[in-house]
Order: C-alpha cells, then structure tokens, then sequence
C-alpha cells in the first residue's frame, strides 16, 4: 500500500503523519510545490518513526517520480482565500492548482483512488474527476465526515456524553448550505429529538454549519487542520482495511437523490474499490429540498470551471 499526500501544508502534514502513525501504508510520498518544505517535514516526521515505532517510509518531493505506483491520493493543495479575494477567484486559482496536480499524479498511478480535501470542495472534487478521467467510484471529496464530526462533537459536549456514542449524517456540499440530517441523529440509539429541544437541535446544527468559520475567527491565518485531517484519514482507513465502513462524502451522483452530473455529500460505502455504494436514505420533504439547493450551488459554480 503506497499513498500519495499532495501539499505538505497544515492539512497534508498532518494526514500524513496520521498515516504513518497508523501505519496505513508502507510507503508515502509528500508532495508539495515549495522546494524544501516536503523534504523538511517528510524527514522530521519519519524521525519519529523510532519513537512513535511505526515502519511506513515517508519521503517529501517537489516532483511526481517517488508518487509512482499509489495506491491512494490525497489532494489538500490549494491556497487559502486571502482579504479581497472573492470565491469566485479562490475557485479559479484552487481549480488551476488541483487540475495540474491531478494530470501530474494519475500519469503516475493510473489505478490509485483520490480524495480531495481542496476547497471549494465538491467543485474541486469535480476537477479532479474530469481531469482523472477515472471512473466517480475513485474519485471522492472528504467534508460530510468533517461536518458530522463537528455536528457529533457539538451534541456530545451538550449532551456531556462520550462522541462514540454520538451518530449523525452531515449531508450537501461543504459550505453554508450543508444539511445536518436530524431525523438520523441518534445517542446511543435515541433520537436527538427525545432529548433535546427544537431549537437547542437548531443551535447545535447552525454551529455545525459555522464549524469552519468558528476555527478561521479563533486562527485569524489559516483554517482547521486537526480535524479536516482526521476525516481524511478516516475515510483512507476504510478503503486500505477494505472495511466498507458507511460514510458521508463527496460522491458523483447519477440520479440518487434525484440528482445528476454533480458532486454532494451523500452516505457511501468506502472499501477496497472506493466508493462501493451510495446509500440512498429515505429524507423529510425539508431535507431533500435543502439537499437540492445545496447541490445546484455546487452545479452553479462548476458551470463557472473553464477546462481547455
Ligand atoms: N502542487 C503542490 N502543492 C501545492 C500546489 C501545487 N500546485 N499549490 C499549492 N500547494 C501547497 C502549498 O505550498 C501549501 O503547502 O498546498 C499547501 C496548502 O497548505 P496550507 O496553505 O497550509 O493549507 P491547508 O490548511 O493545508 O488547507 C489545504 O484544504 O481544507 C482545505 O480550504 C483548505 O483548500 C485548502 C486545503
């Protein structure tokens, strides 16, 4: 098992030690486009490897040749949206970013599967599945796993419960628009709604949808990285333990949900062949419509990507 971290940023830096320290790969390879700064860190984290005991070689590249052969690919480079710097820009420079980084990887691993943690994320999903032109089961965007971590980790903290026993379905793209999945938010079984008042529910999931903002206001430079981090690798620990664990992420819909031709965080099944399934839940009136408006944004700011 060999994995590929494109950008040794905040994001990329720590889902690769993450694997190394799980020892979800023989080998990685971290790629990043500032000279110096993957060697630096794929070195510095491969010298814990005597403390922290773990055998995966980690190696940092400017270049594509050590990425050869992978099994997986992260995607996290990109740029942060900077003061006065609309979306619209930040989708057109992350979009130039993840389509060269894309091209440059699958020539080098044709069969590996990609996750995208870039943003605009499920825009940038898309990009990274025309420019594969590998088949939607392998091309797949990491934000539904964040969003329900911070949803559970929000209810658990209220509740003062332990999170394991927290399950929640962040669904929608990763933006204002997402849609936390009341109906099938349970604690240890027991719908949310038996313990907690409609409009404490509400706070809680407004607070979800704010999750990223929350950390930025608290960082002032720079965004969430722990978490955003730990979703990633979760969701690469399904697929190398072929575990088929039942996950929400950026999926290419063709018709499920009565949606086509885009990119939405929906529940997938995440094994050994990636996305094995998408899970159709049955979704109150509300939410399938807030599902639908979250999509078409994500349809609406795709139809702004220009591919030559
Ligand atoms: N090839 C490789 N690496 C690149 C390229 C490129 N063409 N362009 C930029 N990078 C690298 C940068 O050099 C930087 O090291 O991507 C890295 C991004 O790291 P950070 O700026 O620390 O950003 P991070 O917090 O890791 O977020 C990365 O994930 O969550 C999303 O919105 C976030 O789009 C952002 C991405």
């Amino acid at each position: 098992m060999k994995i590929t971290v494109i950008g040794a940023g905040n994001v990329g830096a720590t889902a690769a030690q993450r694997i190394i320290e799980k020892e979800l790969a023989h080998h990685v390879a971290l790629v990043d486009v500032v000279e110096g700064v993957p060697q630096g860190k794929g070195l510095d984290m491969y010298e814990s490897a005597p403390i922290e005991l773990f055998d995966t070689k980690i190696v940092g590249t400017n270049g594509y040749d050590e990425t050869a052969g992978s099994d997986i690919i992260l995607i996290t480079a990109g740029i942060a949206r900077k003061p006065g710097m609309s979306r619209d820009d930040l989708q057109n420079t992350n979009a130039g970013i993840v389509k060269d980084v894309t091209e440059k990887a699958v020539a080098k691993s044709p069969h590996a599967i990609i996750i995208v943690v870039s943003n605009p994320l499920d825009v940038m999903t898309y990009v990274a599945y025309i420019r594969s032109g590998f088949p939607a089961n392998r091309v797949m965007g990491m934000a539904g796993v964040l969003d329900t971590a911070r949803f559970r980790t929000f209810i658990a903290m209220e509740l003062d419960v332990s999170v394991q026993d927290v399950n929640a379905f962040v669904l929608g793209g990763h933006g204002d628009s997402m849609v936390p999945v009341i109906k099938y938010t349970t604690i240890a079984g027991i719908p949310i709604k038996e313990l907690l008042p409609a409009d404490k529910i509400k706070a809680l999931s407004d607070r979800a949808r704010n999750g990223g903002i929350e950390i930025v206001n608290f960082l002032k430079t720079g965004s969430a990285y722990y978490a955003p981090s730990a979703a990633a690798v979760e969701m690469i620990e399904s697929i190398v333990k072929d575990r088929k664990r039942i996950l929400p992420c950026a999926a290419y819909l063709t018709g499920q949900y009565g949606l086509n031709d885009v990119y939405c965080g929906v529940p997938v099944k995440l094994g050994k062949d990636g996305i094995e399934q998408i899970i159709e839940i049955k979704l109150d009136d509300d939410d399938l419509k807030a599902l639908h408006k979250s999509a078409e944004e994500v349809k609406t700011n795709c139809a702004k990507l220009k591919f030559d």
